[in-house]
């Protein structure tokens, strides 16, 4: 593969953005030349964000698969495609070169379609991060289905709310998966989520674990007798073939759900043509991807980053994409950095709370291990902190990687503001430039955009990318009203941003009632009201506290109206509600019962004080005086969980 437009300089980057900027549509247009297009568009950009409405490449057709696995057969079939690091060390490392993955893509694609899936159906996908999740995704991209994966520690009851919300008719899972010393058992969730449910036609499930699991007759299917019998069509005289569907630029790619600051977590889509181009085009910039390199990012398929940073950006470069199943605590805090020596991984992609967590289990974890093939450092999903900037960079980097902090969103697809690596300068703390195509602006509450630099505000994008949200499934006007009402001809982040004197941005966390716990997006909403469902119950407000590992912890105040003979066992009862109805990562970390909840004559509760408690800093709460009861206020202090 050829990278002509792999950014090499300051200056070139400087006349990509330039170009981007002014003649969006033929900088577009020239990138996209370097895929495979079964036909190519009539038009590179259309939009309003009024609708929203934002199309790319329109009149263009072709199929993901084919950029990501076909067109690289010639010269790299057998480069590996996928490197796969078991949980456990002990066992057998799998590679899978690009000829493998074209066979198994063919075989699934081939699979669904004997099951009855058909372009445009929605399958869901829930399993572990093995090689198997890989080729269900890009199976189904394969044959134009829609997939939604569906995170590994979301609970039965958030699997059945996506189903039903997308419509599914088909589910892809594993019997279980390991993740450290556990096994957990994904068949099971799925049954529990699929208790009364009468629109799913097909269960298919690979085995993993053999964890014991129930197969209902008609209904659940072994993914291996599917596979099997998939195989046999799909090769002829040693060929494999599978005709991939020829889709819209337009049409949907995937949904993923994710969480805002209403209730309800929304679906995000995202379409074909944009989405390659734009999650190729920001990772062979961003991380300077080399042909013969091993890259390694260590986020889970079942978010945004798997997505566009493991399959892919990755995959459509024709690079090698390293997948790790385990944890990065077990069997011991060097597990990331053995693997990182196993493989003589040269880019590593990571997250700011896996760091801190490594971090805190000191450094005998990682000076056992030579990290001498390492060359650059991925930081992605909340702020880096200067400390663990500084620990990444010293002890991982050895002073020799540059590390790019990459802020983007779920409804972005893939980078948009950061630093290419060893290209544009790096800042501890800012994620700096924007990527070519990425407007940025700042603005003030009532919209007005704010000029200059040493500037703060929120921010917002200007102009459409390719890889950006289209809808958010079922309700277009969710998408609007969430992201483009806010402020007009403009879509609005939900992050505050300040914008330095050198022009860099620094990220400085939401705006909005949207929680960063590990990297994982979490409403305060979605959270009250798994609470709120908790009998005994009366109200509830939740907001976000600084948390040293998880950059934020959950603070719940209750309101509870049952009989509290012991406290500590109802926190629990609420948290084990909260893992049903949600999953264990939405678990409050405090929980604290109060009798009243700071609210203003109009009834609004006023989280500033909530948050500013949390946060012990009680010495200044600001102005008090709207409150409806001010007392309630020197209760909650009193009674402030440390
Ligand atoms: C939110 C998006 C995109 C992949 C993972 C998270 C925060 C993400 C950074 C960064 C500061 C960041 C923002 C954003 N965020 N990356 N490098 N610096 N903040 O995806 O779940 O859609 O969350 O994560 O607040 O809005 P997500």
């Amino acid at each position: 593969m050829k990278y002509s437009y792999q950014i090499k300089s300051l200056d070139e980057y400087k006349n990509a953005y330039k170009k981007s900027v002014e003649q969006p549509e033929s900088f577009w247009a020239e990138i996209a030349d370097n895929f495979l297009w079964l036909k190519k568009w009539d038009s590179v950009l259309e939009w309003n964000f009024k609708d929203p409405k934002v199309e790319w490449f329109k009149g263009a057709k072709l199929n993901i698969t084919e950029n990501c696995i076909d067109r690289h057969l010639k010269e790299l079939g057998e480069k590996p495609a996928i490197i796969w690091e078991p949980n456990n060390p002990d066992e057998r490392v799998r590679i899978v070169t690009y000829n493998r993955l074209h066979k198994r893509v063919c075989q699934v694609a081939q699979m669904l379609t004997n099951l009855g899936v058909k372009k445009g159906d929605r399958v869901c996908i829930y399993m572990g991060m093995v090689p198997e999740l890989a080729y269900a995704i890009l199976g189904c991209a394969r044959i134009g289905a829609i997939h939604s994966v569906i995170f590994g520690g979301f609970s039965a009851q958030s699997i059945a709310d996506r189903l039903n919300d997308a419509n599914a008719q088909f589910i892809i899972t594993c019997d279980g998966s390991y993740r450290g010393e556990k096994v957990i058992p994904l068949k099971d969730v799925i049954d529990d989520a699929l208790v009364g449910n009468k629109t799913i036609k097909k269960v298919i499930v690979y085995t993993r674990t053999r964890t014991p699991v129930s197969m209902i007759k008609g209904r659940d299917v072994w993914w291996e007798d599917e596979m099997e019998y998939a195989e046999h069509q799909v090769e002829k005289n040693g060929i494999v073939q599978f005709p991939a569907t020829s889709m819209d630029a337009e049409d949907p790619l995937f949904i993923l759900y994710t969480s805002g600051s209403t209730g309800k977590p929304k679906g995000v889509v995202h379409t074909q043509a944009g989405y390659m181009v734009w999650t190729n085009y920001t990772f062979l910039n961003v991380f300077q991807y080399k042909p013969e390199q091993v890259y390694f990012c260590t986020a889970d398929i079942g978010w945004i980053t798997g997505h566009s940073y493991i399959v892919y950006g990755p995959l459509s470069a024709g690079a090698t994409s390293l997948m790790f199943e385990g944890i990065p605590t077990w069997p011991d805090a060097g597990r990331f950095w053995e693997i990182v020596d196993k493989h003589k991984v040269n880019i590593l992609y990571t997250a700011p709370t896996a760091i801190r967590s490594l971090m805190a289990h000191g450094l005998e974890h990682v000076n056992k291990h030579k990290l001498n093939s390492l060359e650059v450092l991925g930081s992605v999903g909340e702020p880096i902190n200067e400390e663990a900037w500084q620990w990444y960079y010293k002890n991982i980097g050895k002073e020799r990687c540059p590390i790019v902090d990459t802020w983007w969103q779920t409804e972005n697809g893939g980078i948009m503001i950061s630093t290419l690596a060893g290209v544009t300068p790096s800042k501890p703390s800012f994620a700096t430039l924007p990527l070519p195509g990425v407007q940025p602006c700042l603005v003030d509450e009532h919209g007005n955009e704010i000029l200059g630099n040493e500037v703060s505000g929120n921010l917002c994008i200007k102009f459409p990318w390719p890889g950006m949200i289209r809808t958010t499934y079922g309700d277009h006007e969710r998408c609007r009203t969430t992201y483009f009402a806010t402020y007009e001809n403009m879509y609005f982040t939900g992050d505050g941003c300040l914008r330095d004197a050198n022009g860099d941005y620094r990220i400085t966390g939401r705006v909005d009632d949207v929680l960063n716990v590990s990297g994982h997006r979490i409403g305060t909403a979605e959270v009250e009201n798994a609470i709120n469902m908790h009998t005994g119950v009366v109200e509830s407000a939740v907001v976000g506290f600084p948390h040293d590992i998880k950059g934020q912890g959950i603070y719940a105040y209750i309101i509870y109206e049952g009989k509290l003979t012991d406290e500590d066992q109802t926190r629990k009862d609420i948290m084990h509600t909260v893992s049903k109805l949600i999953g264990s990562i939405a678990k409050p970390d405090k929980i604290q019962f109060v009798k009243g909840l700071p609210k203003t004559r109009s009834g609004k509760i006023m989280r500033r004080i909530l948050r500013k408690i949390a946060e012990r800093e009680t010495g200044n709460l600001g102005d008090t005086s709207a409150l409806l009861d001010p007392s309630v206020v020197e209760d909650i202090k009193a009674g402030a969980i440390q």
